[in-house]
């Protein structure tokens, strides 16, 4: 079945724009990424957006659809009614470049800030042991795709600017967890969350958690244990000494 959808795409780039409304044809099974498409092709030709996989796997295509944060190429046309205006709009905690194309280098920051995975320097490779417990433990965080629909949605830098510098954002907060709870990494992660990552501005929302279309429990699982280790070793100098001298 074919009918056409009012689509109000944002077309611009950070000094200006405004929403643009085109009519666009919508067949069945089609996602909002399809629509998108269609339109390049038939009305704007110049539309500049982003994507790569169209399967929900490479992180590109991140936009807010009617203010939502999501992926174009996971969201099915069929979730909108048929007459309902369809707003498309670049994710707003980055400065757009055009259209929907924004400019995502913050993130890029954020994760050079994070000292690489840290193994004991007696241990060569080949020569490191994990139980499977611990390796399952890291697996949901390793799923992130890197669409930055969690740093987009959080908050702390969403509505505040001011905070981008020393706020790594609940993706790279993440990427801490998983280091940290590494069973062969001795670098000190705890401290470094805290101080140098901005642990302390997450007040566990959960937005993140709301909006990662890996569906990983980035709040639960990653910052919330991240966040006891914080106090275990303030209020708690022999469990801080005791995991200093026996790392897991
Ligand atoms: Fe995207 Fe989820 Fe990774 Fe955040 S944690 S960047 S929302 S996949
Ligand atoms: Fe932000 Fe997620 Fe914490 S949305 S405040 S990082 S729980
Ligand atoms: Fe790759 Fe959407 S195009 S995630």
């Amino acid at each position: 079945m074919t009918y056409d959808a009012h689509f109000r795409v944002w077309r611009g780039d950070d000094e200006k724009g405004e929403l643009v409304d085109y009519p666009v044809e919508v067949n069945e099974g089609e996602v909002v990424l399809d629509i998108i498409h269609r339109l390049q092709q038939t009305q704007a030709q110049d539309l500049a957006v982003r994507w790569n996989c169209k399967a929900g796997k490479c992180g590109s295509c991140s936009a807010e659809i009617n203010g939502r944060p999501r992926l174009m190429c996971m969201t099915r046309m069929s979730t909108f009614a048929e007459d309902e205006v369809i707003t498309v709009t670049p994710l707003r905690t980055f400065p757009v470049i055009r259209d929907l194309v924004t400019d995502v280098s913050f993130n890029y920051t954020k994760a050079r800030e994070i000292p690489s995975f840290a193994p004991p320097p007696e241990l060569a490779p080949g020569e490191y042991r994990m139980q499977q417990v611990d390796v399952e433990r890291s697996q949901e965080f390793r799923k992130c795709i890197e669409c930055y629909l969690c740093q987009n949605t959080c908050h702390v830098v969403r509505d505040h600017e001011e905070n981008k510098e020393n706020f790594a954002g609940p993706r790279y907060l993440m990427r801490v967890a998983e280091l940290d709870m590494h069973p062969l990494d001795a670098a000190d992660r705890v401290e470094a969350a805290q101080e140098e990552h901005g642990l302390g501005y997450c007040n566990i929302t959960k937005c993140c958690t709301e909006v990662c279309p890996e569906h990983i429990k980035i709040t639960d699982n990653a910052l919330i244990p991240l966040k006891e280790r914080v106090v275990d070793r303030k209020y708690d100098p022999v469990v801080w000494l005791g995991k200093k001298i026996f790392k897991r």
